[in-house]
């Protein structure tokens, strides 16, 4: 019984050792992985050629690492693109340059010069024959509603200056059409019939501007004194006529004046309305 009670608890702990030494193999084994048949296969014919040869084989480990890749590619060596080699930086020809440089320039200068001349070349052609559809001097102006421009002459104290027409337009009276049927034409008696009367601002005498004189109520040159009445007809001065005027018309009550056509003034002596100077003139006859 003695021994019994001490053969036991030494064979337990010697099986407890044994299981243990033999879990410690196992797991030994599980980190260090195993060779595959193929390969312990291709050791066994290698050492067989090996023993063969008078000196051992000097495998590196780079070898040893590029075989386990071709392994794990299923036999396939990868393909290692090789870089490409930079190309080294070269300065561009100073001559080249140069030229591309010169031929820049000069065709800038070509082009500034092509698009200056045609612009240039527009403005001529514009000026030239443009007065047609601009709405300016030589076209027909549009100068606005008959009622409209007589409240503006009102305004103005009896004289409308259009610049766009270098024009004055006043107002005729109704009173004096009969009598002026007697000297002006149609052109200039269709805006007389609707009380208006369109005249070219230039003096017939040696063509200074010629402006309107409020004290008097008459248009007075202040060039060699030649005056007019308020409808442009001669009143005195050096003037060989009264002062010219344009073709008028009157659409739908639309005062319309044609500054392309210049109808000359009425001869001397042609006093249509009568009208007398209102006050003081603004040009004496000692002025001159
Ligand atoms: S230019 Fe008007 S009077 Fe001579």
């Amino acid at each position: 019984m003695v021994v019994l009670s001490f053969a036991i608890p030494a064979v337990v702990f010697l099986a407890a050792a044994l299981v243990f030494a033999a879990s410690r193999r196992n797991e030994a084994a599980k980190a260090e992985g195993h060779l595959s048949k193929e390969t312990l296969q291709r050791d066994v014919s290698a050492d067989k050629s090996d023993s063969d040869d008078t000196m051992p084989a000097q495998v590196t480990g780079k070898e040893v690492e590029r075989a386990a890749v071709i392994e794990r590619q299923g036999g396939k060596e990868l393909v290692v693109q090789e870089q490409a080699v930079p190309v080294p930086w070269v300065a561009p020809d100073e001559e080249t340059v140069g030229i591309a440089r010169r031929q820049f320039l000069n065709r800038s200068i070509v082009g500034l010069m092509g698009i200056s001349l045609s612009s240039f070349g527009a403005a001529c052609i514009a000026f030239l024959y443009g007065g047609g559809g601009g709405g300016g001097f030589g076209s027909k102006i549009t100068v606005g509603n008959v009622t409209d421009i007589q409240a503006r002459i009102d305004a103005a104290n009896g004289f409308l200056y259009v610049p766009e027409g270098r024009m004055w337009v006043t107002k005729y009276p109704a009173g004096s059409v009969k009598k002026a049927e007697a000297t002006y034409s149609g052109p200039e008696l269709a805006g007389m019939r609707s009380g208006l009367v369109a005249l070219y601002q230039k003096c017939p005498h040696l063509g200074c501007r010629v402006p309107e004189c409020q004290t008097s109520q008459w248009f007075e040159c202040p060039c060699h004194g030649s005056q007019y009445s308020r409808v442009g007809e001669k009143c005195g001065g050096p003037a060989p006529r009264g002062m010219d005027r344009f073709a008028m018309e009157v659409k739908d009550g639309v005062f319309i004046v044609d500054t392309g056509t210049i109808i000359q003034g009425p001869p001397i002596g042609v006093n249509t309305t009568g009208q007398e100077a209102e006050g003081p003139n603004c040009i004496s006859e000692s002025s001159h």
